[in-house]
């Protein structure tokens, strides 16, 4: 039997869709529209068409978006002050620093630059900290791994006790995904590129997300049957029959593993669309905390 296909896509733009009617409501009442602002630094072009559709889908749900871009030789000092104005800019509720900086910038001293109430993508060590602790709650959580638990709990998989293997152990995604799955009673393994015998470790998972950036690195017989599959992988793979002489895959190889799992995600039309769902989420709950504190 085939697996039940996740369908990112058609969650994300119902959540979007309720964002959107959030946001009208609050600005009927008189209350601000919420802001974010985006900083991308250098030119990596992945991160400029990520950011491009994070103010598409901004614009479509009614919230404000300004856009900063640096030269991939600004300064630590520059990126900062930039963090610093927009800190103290009202109009302006979430600060997202589009990650990869360009090599040389320190990442960490940036996000710690951010104003913790600002910080939509939950970077922020103070958020990730608490993130990582019994007992506290962090502002914001990052919206890839958000996005991953919201397909989890909305699907049939049962979360609490099982075995959830992650596959990767980025602090934009592995790590922060398997904080998230701790806290949902699941038993977490992180597999990394010095983990033994990884396939032996996937075959005992019931819940497996993969975010290792390499394509279709997981087949299908490293998957338990009936298992719960998240591919969190966005690839492109050389493909002649293509106008744009490319396809994407993800880290997950979708044909071989759809026969295997309980459910999957694919790609695209999977987690990505969850990614911008989750950050429009987070920046109205970054207006809303303005709205409490005044
Ligand atoms: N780079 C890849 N994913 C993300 C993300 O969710 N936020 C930021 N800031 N950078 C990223």
């Amino acid at each position: 039997m085939g697996a039940k296909i996740i369908d990112g896509k058609a969650i994300a733009e119902s959540l979007r869709e309720e964002v959107k009617q959030q946001v009208s409501e609050r600005v009927s009442q008189g209350l601000p529209v919420p802001g974010l602002a985006t900083v991308i630094v250098g030119d990596n072009p992945a991160s400029k068409v990520y950011v491009r559709m994070k103010h598409k889908a901004c614009q479509e749900a009614g919230i404000l978006s300004i856009g900063h871009e640096l030269p991939a030789d600004a300064s630590q000092n520059e990126v900062e002050a930039l963090v610093k104005k927009l800190n103290e800019d009202p109009k302006i509720h979430g600060i997202l620093v589009q990650l990869p900086l360009p090599a040389g910038l320190d990442e960490e001293s940036v996000l710690n630059t951010i104003k913790l109430q600002k910080d939509v993508d939950g970077f922020h060590p103070i958020n990730i900290g608490r993130l990582a602790q019994k007992g506290r709650e962090p502002l914001f959580i990052p919206a890839t791994p958000s996005g991953v638990m919201y397909l989890l709990e909305n699907s049939d998989a049962p979360l609490d006790g099982a075995n959830a293997v992650v596959l990767g152990r980025s602090n934009i995604v592995g790590m922060p995904v398997s904080l998230l799955l701790v806290r949902a009673n699941t038993t977490v393994t992180i597999c990394h590129s010095h983990t033994k015998d990884i396939p032996a470790v996937t075959r005992e998972a019931d819940i497996l997300v993969a975010a290792v950036g390499v394509a279709e690195y997981v087949r299908g017989d490293w998957i338990k049957p009936g298992a719960t599959v998240i591919d969190v992988g966005v690839n492109r793979v050389e493909d002649a029959s293509r106008k744009r002489g490319y396809k994407l895959v993800g880290d997950v190889a979708y044909d071989e593993a759809k026969e295997v799992a309980g459910a999957i995600t694919p790609v695209p039309g999977g987690v990505g669309p969850m990614t911008i769902a989750m950050l429009l989420r987070n920046t109205l709950r970054a207006a809303r905390l303005v709205d409490e504190k005044t």
